[in-house]
């Protein structure tokens, strides 16, 4: 049973592309004639053209809309595609879940003519620059350290390229990790917690300490004054950085 069968439930919920966020996505695909979107999930971020989704979890398949495009139950690391079968190859959010990143990279550069797009986080930023795991939930912080795909390592497999950061807005329609930065009541909220993995597999129980925490300081108004100046910000960059590598001869 693939993880998300239990963890995506209620994907959908919170989980809906941030229109800010997808302008910068479209962006990074420039004018791919078709794209495949693997660990595609509900379908965010798919651009018109994309021809198919690879989807391990029934249960996220079942979660995409009306009029998406097909999709197939399968994994990044064999993917029932022919080489060069797609212009572009996008893997959004995911590639920390495979299990073997090695293997998924390798079909992701199989399987695309020209580019490859995949939209990850640099732990290292992340853990310093995000209050919640920095401040209330170090545990999250240590169970991102241990899935988290170091950038470099993932520029390496890819054969290179270059990155750009992904601001996350302070209203970010996407409901993942840091999207709740400047509303952190959103994290107390239990359906919140179960669309971002890294709170949803870190289990309650060791979230609770934390949770408390930041309850009492909300209610005391020691959350606010202390990050008083995040409450003055519209975006901020905590680390999500969309990786563009073009592939093939016109790659210098
Ligand atoms: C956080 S969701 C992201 C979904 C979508 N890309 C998005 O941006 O909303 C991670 C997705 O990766 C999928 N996934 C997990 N392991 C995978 C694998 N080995 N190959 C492909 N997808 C995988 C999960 O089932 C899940 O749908």
């Amino acid at each position: 049973m693939a993880t998300y069968d239990t963890l995506g439930a209620t994907y959908t919920r919170t989980r809906r592309p941030d229109p800010r966020i997808a302008a910068q996505i479209h962006a990074a695909l420039g004018d791919a004639q078709d794209v495949v979107n693997v660990g595609a999930g509900a379908g965010s971020y798919e651009p018109p053209q994309t021809v198919l989704a690879v989807e391990p979890s029934q249960v996220m398949i079942s979660q995409r809309p009306a009029g998406a495009a097909p999709a197939v139950q399968a994994v990044a690391e064999n993917l029932p595609l022919r080489d060069n079968a797609a212009d572009t190859v996008m893997a959004l959010l995911t590639v920390h879940h495979w299990t073997d990143l090695n293997a998924g990279i390798r079909e992701l550069r199989r399987v695309a003519r020209r580019r490859i797009v995949v939209l990850t986080w640099d732990q290292r930023v992340f853990r310093e620059r995000f209050w919640l795991v920095r401040d209330y939930l170090p545990e999250v912080a240590s169970y991102d350290d241990l899935r988290a795909v170091p950038v470099d390592q993932l520029l390496d497999l890819l054969g290179g390229g270059r990155q750009e950061p992904v601001p996350v807005p302070h209203d970010c329609v996407d409901g993942f990790g840091a999207a709740y930065w400047r509303r952190p009541d959103a994290y107390l909220d239990p359906q919140v917690r179960a669309g971002v993995s890294m709170l949803a597999q870190t289990g309650d129980d060791a979230l609770a300490p934390g949770l408390n925490r930041l309850a009492d300081d909300l209610r005391t108004g020691r959350w606010q004054t202390r990050y008083a100046e995040l409450l003055t910000l519209g975006t901020i960059d905590v680390g999500y950085r969309l990786l563009v590598t073009d592939l093939g001869p016109s790659a210098a």
